[in-house]
């Protein structure tokens, strides 16, 4: 039997996809990838087929990536970089980007493109035994919740001044997926989007 790791492809990987290509669209100079969270860098190798740009990856893990990839956690690897090289920066985290962003935003002196992931577990915290199969209770609490997430999301946004963002949410058993994206003029300088 092979030893050899399959890695599974990115969860609504045709979405992230069609979601990067639109994006890439909104610039008209060539475009330069910092490509946060890389993995294997399938979903780059397929915008790839549509459109023309460099990238360079960072992935904490081994890549079997056909891009040039730095190895190590992106928080600690961002603060070696010269970000105005970039102008596309992609957060496709598993989880939570926020802690890059944060980071992140405030460096941009130049007109920036920044693609996100975000996942949010709206259970978390919740105690196991507390999560049952009625569906009534749990519809609700995912109601209430999205709604609750929705708003601190947009608050998020707006503290580090992006304003408008364009973004398709996933509900999906306890978790709350968004894909999105949006324009950094520089950090003073949120640009509006159509
Ligand atoms: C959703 S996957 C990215 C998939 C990728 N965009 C693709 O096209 O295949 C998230 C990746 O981020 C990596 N990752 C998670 N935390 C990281 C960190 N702090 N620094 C660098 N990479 C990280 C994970 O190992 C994983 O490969």
């Amino acid at each position: 039997m092979s030893n050899r790791t399959i890695k599974k492809k990115s969860s609504h990987f045709h979405v992230k996809t069609a979601l990067r290509l639109e994006a890439l669209e909104q610039l008209t100079d060539e475009i330069n990838v910092l490509d946060c969270y890389h993995g294997d860098g399938k979903i780059y190798e397929a915008v790839s087929k549509q459109k023309k740009f460099d990238l360079l990856g960072i992935e904490k893990n081994e890549s079997r990536s056909i891009f040039k990839v730095l190895r190590g956690d992106n928080l600690k690897i961002i603060d070696e970089i010269d970000l105005r090289k970039f102008n596309v920066i992609d957060l496709d985290a598993y989880t939570d980007c926020t802690n890059l962003l944060k980071k992140i935003i405030p460096k941009l002196t130049r007109k920036t493109l920044i693609i996100y992931t975000m996942i949010i577990n709206r259970m978390a915290g919740m105690p196991k035994n507390l999560i049952m199969n009625e569906v009534a209770i749990n519809n609700k609490i995912k109601t209430i919740t999205n709604k609750f997430i929705n708003e601190k999301w947009a608050a998020f946004l707006k503290s580090l001044g992006v304003e408008t963002y364009k973004e398709i949410t996933f509900s999906e058993n306890c978790f709350l997926k968004k894909y999105g994206y949006f324009i950094v003029k520089s950090c003073k300088n949120i640009e509006k989007m159509i």
